[in-house]
């Protein structure tokens, strides 16, 4: 098992990529704290994991706030005894332009989306460094390496999402720890179904467009939960500071 002994925590992980990441860190040995605004959702997450024989914690949390940060890494490390893997992916998206966005919807975006991974590292960093090192995955997006449309908020808190990680990687490799970011093309998840009714589109027809690239079709969460154990594990122990494409082709 490649995350054998290992302690991680998924934020966002009652979602789509989050519950599968949770799943599959937990299946690969890892010990899981699975963290998200939605308490109820995440406890059930916990449940499956332990139903199946692995460990696993609730945390409900809202991830921009820093007291809820501050508890998060303060119960995953008391439960655990040490965190060695973060997966930052809690997210949200609002399907506006500049001119349609709101100053209110903005900051709501960079504080899930941005805030929340800076608050993280601020408080999982000396824990990681103590326990001498660890792995860092934050879900960036293909929209964050390149542009999309009616997306402005998501789009810039991406992007920063993805350099961010660069930065982190050049501060934090010393004391052992890597931190990179996965960049999924579109995942078959409740987000992506949210979109269509934020542009008032047909669903079929959004996720059919959805599905146009080289591989014909969506991602489904497992398999950016799949690169997400690659990276958090000793087999992408030289790799640090990436943006890992998962995308099926074309959009990066
Ligand atoms: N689905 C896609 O096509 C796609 C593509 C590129 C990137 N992403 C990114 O993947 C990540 C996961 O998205 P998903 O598709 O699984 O969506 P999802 O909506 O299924 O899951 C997101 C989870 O984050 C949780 N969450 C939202 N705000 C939170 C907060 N403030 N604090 C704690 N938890 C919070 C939600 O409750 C939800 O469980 C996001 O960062 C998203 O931007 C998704």
């Amino acid at each position: 098992m490649r995350l054998e002994n290992k302690k991680a925590i998924v934020t966002g992980g009652a979602g789509g990529i989050g519950r599968a990441t949770s799943l599959a860190f937990a299946a690969e040995g890892a010990s899981v704290a699975v963290v998200d605004l939605n308490a109820e959702a995440a406890e059930a997450v916990a449940e499956e994991i332990r139903a199946a024989g692995g460990n696993a914690i609730a945390i409900g949390a809202d991830v921009s706030s820093e007291d809820d940060i501050i508890r998060v890494v303060a119960t995953a490390n008391e439960a655990f005894d040490g965190i060695d893997v973060v997966f930052n992916n809690a997210g949200i998206i609002r399907r506006t332009t500049a001119v349609e966005t709101t100053v209110e919807e903005w900051d709501r975006v960079f504080g899930v989306n941005v805030r929340a991974i800076f608050l993280m590292c601020k408080h999982v960093v000396p824990v990681m460094k103590a326990n001498g090192g660890g792995s860092i995955v934050n879900t960036g997006s293909g929209w964050g390496l390149k542009g999309g449309g009616q997306a402005i908020s998501y789009c810039a808190s991406k992007g920063a999402v993805v350099n961010m990680t660069r930065a982190l990687a050049i501060d934090h490799g010393p004391d052992g720890i890597r931190v990179n970011s996965v960049n999924p093309g579109d995942v078959d998840t409740g987000m992506l179904r949210d979109e269509a009714k934020q542009l008032g589109q047909d669903q079929a027809g959004f996720l059919a467009e959805a599905a146009e690239r080289p591989l014909n079709r969506m991602g489904q969460p497992s398999e950016i939960a799949a690169a997400v154990v690659w990276l958090a594990s000793d087999d992408a122990s030289y790799v640090t500071g990436s943006a890992l494409v998962v995308d099926g082709g074309g959009i990066a």
